[in-house]
């Protein structure tokens, strides 16, 4: 029995031997495999390490690529348009911008916003350098004659533009300098107020085109308390004031105002040059406008390009007035609201304005002072006119008061009256469309009949606007019609404002 015994404990101590190397030998195996999966692990993140840092080079070297041609880009375009007004460069620049986004946009965001960065950073240095070149030269002494040729005949006339903080004024000074017949003579001077240095850069990218004045007080204005909304009207009637005095002072002549806002027609210039000697000789006058209150398509013959009136209504927007008549009103130059204040009758005092049947300025919108539903409503229609008219070689001496009473007021008077109803109703059209009048007595039914025809229907101080002795030229169906006072009408009545 007892190898039996042996024989189990043998087969026992056999059966623990294979066991244990069994699970030593599962032990190790799971040892070694672990340590190969690491070693892949590593080789898997060491592959992507490496990815990455070929990734990270291409980006680099794209970056520096694409930073390069864009430099270049830029640099091209301020070399091939040096005198392009600043808003087109500021576009074009823009474009690149967005043109660079989108090829950034295959980087990660990050580094395509740094390379904007950058160069926004970059542009805006440029910028300060280029406004330090170009020094304004704020100085009227550069403009050097008063007279063409020492010829009293052909004076030197400033175009005066009142600027403050709109960037649109490039359109204006385009249009001015476009239709612009001489530099010499009609210098441009732009005044500036406000400060903005946006305008201001604008303004100074048209180099040696322009003169850039700037208003130095830019302290608090003093408004009643009563007044605070319209603090815009104080300013701009302190720049007017400054403006005209600083211009006046060089010895001009005369001026003519643009405002930033305004358009002007190809025959601006020569309108204002043919009217010049009229303004100076007739002391009934006192400004010459480029603006029609009523200019609206269909209230006026479009075909009557040469056709000048006399108006009590002072217009302003694009208008010239005189040396003597500035001395005259730069020493009682109102706090605000100077262009009501001009036209009360102390100011006034019976003179009048020459303005044409079609505006030779158009505004193309303001924003800011003025209200914008007056523009939607009304200034938008005003027809600009396009023909020239070489209004320089032409008679205008029937402009003239006595000369122009004479046959204007006749001719009106003679003029058959019809009454509003019977215009409406096309009954006056029998007469081959001749002249025709209506008439008016009182405010009301002035205002009333304004209305009805489209026509501005305000006074200021009891003027109606394009009003000459009361009387309204305007065009209805292609008619000619004068909306008049009876004929013993004796002048304005300041109630009706
Ligand atoms: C601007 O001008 C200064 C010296 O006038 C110069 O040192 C600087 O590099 C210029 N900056 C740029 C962006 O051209
Ligand atoms: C213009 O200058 C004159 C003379 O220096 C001065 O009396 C007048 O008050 C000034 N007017 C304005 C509006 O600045
Ligand atoms: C100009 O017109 C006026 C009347 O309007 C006339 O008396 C004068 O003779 C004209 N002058 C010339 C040079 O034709």
């Amino acid at each position: 029995m007892r190898p039996k015994k042996t024989f189990i404990i043998i087969g026992i101590l056999c059966f623990w031997i294979i066991c244990t190397y069994l699970i030593f030998l599962k032990n190790f195996n799971n040892l070694i495999n672990d340590n190969t999966h690491e070693q892949e692990n590593n080789e898997i993140i060491f592959n992507k390490v490496e990815l990455l840092e070929q990734n990270i080079r291409e980006n680099i070297k794209n970056r520096k690529e694409i930073y390069n041609k864009i430099v270049n880009i830029l640099k091209t375009k301020d070399l091939a348009q040096p005198k392009q007004p600043v808003s087109s460069q500021q576009q074009q620049q823009q474009e690149s911008f967005s043109q660079l986004s989108i090829i950034t946009s295959s980087l990660s965001p990050s580094a395509s916003l740094s390379i904007i960065g950058a160069l926004k950073q970059q542009q805006s240095n440029e910028d300060v350098n280029k406004s330090k070149k170009l020094s304004p030269q704020n100085d009227l002494s550069s403009i050097k004659s008063r007279y063409i040729d020492d010829n009293p005949n052909k004076p030197v006339i400033p175009i005066l533009v009142f600027a403050c903080n709109r960037i649109s004024v490039n359109k204006c000074l385009d249009n001015l300098i476009k239709y612009r017949p001489s530099k010499e003579q009609f210098p441009i001077i732009v005044s500036q107020d406000c400060g903005d240095e946006a305008t201001k850069n604008i303004i100074l990218s048209y180099n040696d085109e322009i003169i850039l004045i700037e208003q130095p007080d830019q302290s608090d204005i003093f408004v009643p308390p009563k007044e605070k909304k319209f603090k815009g009207y104080y300013k701009i009637s302190r720049h007017y004031g400054w403006a005209l005095n600083t211009t006046f002072k060089e010895g001009f002549d005369s001026v003519i105002i643009v405002e930033d806002d305004l358009n002007v027609a190809p025959d601006f210039y020569e309108y204002f040059l043919g009217t010049y000697p009229v303004l100076k000789k007739d002391k009934s006058l006192w400004c010459v406008s480029a603006w029609n209150d009523n200019g609206k398509v269909g209230l006026i013959d479009e075909d009557a390009h040469e056709l000048l009136y006399r108006s009590d209504f002072f217009p302003g927007l694009g208008w010239m007035l005189t040396k003597e008549l500035w001395d005259e009103l730069s020493v009682k130059w109102p706090k605000a609201f100077w262009d009501d204040w001009i036209r009360q009758p102390q100011q006034r005092k019976g003179r009048a304005c020459i303005r044409p049947e079609l505006s030779r300025t158009r505004t193309f919108g303001k924003i800011g002072v003025s209200n914008g539903l007056f523009f939607e409503k009304h200034l938008k229609f005003i027809k600009l006119s396009e023909e020239f008219v070489s209004f320089s070689t032409m008679n205008l001496t029937y402009l003239q008061k006595d000369i122009y009473n004479e046959v204007f007021l006749t001719h009106v008077y003679q003029c058959p009256v019809v009454s509003f109803d019977e215009l409406r109703r096309g009954l006056t059209t029998i007469n081959n469309k001749e002249p025709i009048r209506i008439q008016y007595n009182t405010r009301d039914q002035y205002k009333k009949a304004a209305k009805l025809l489209g026509l501005m229907d305000d006074f200021k101080s009891g003027v109606p606007r394009t009003g000459y002795h009361g009387i309204v030229s305007f065009y209805y169906n292609n008619q000619r019609v004068y909306l008049a006072p009876n004929v013993n009408w004796k002048g304005y009545d300041l109630t009706w404002s």
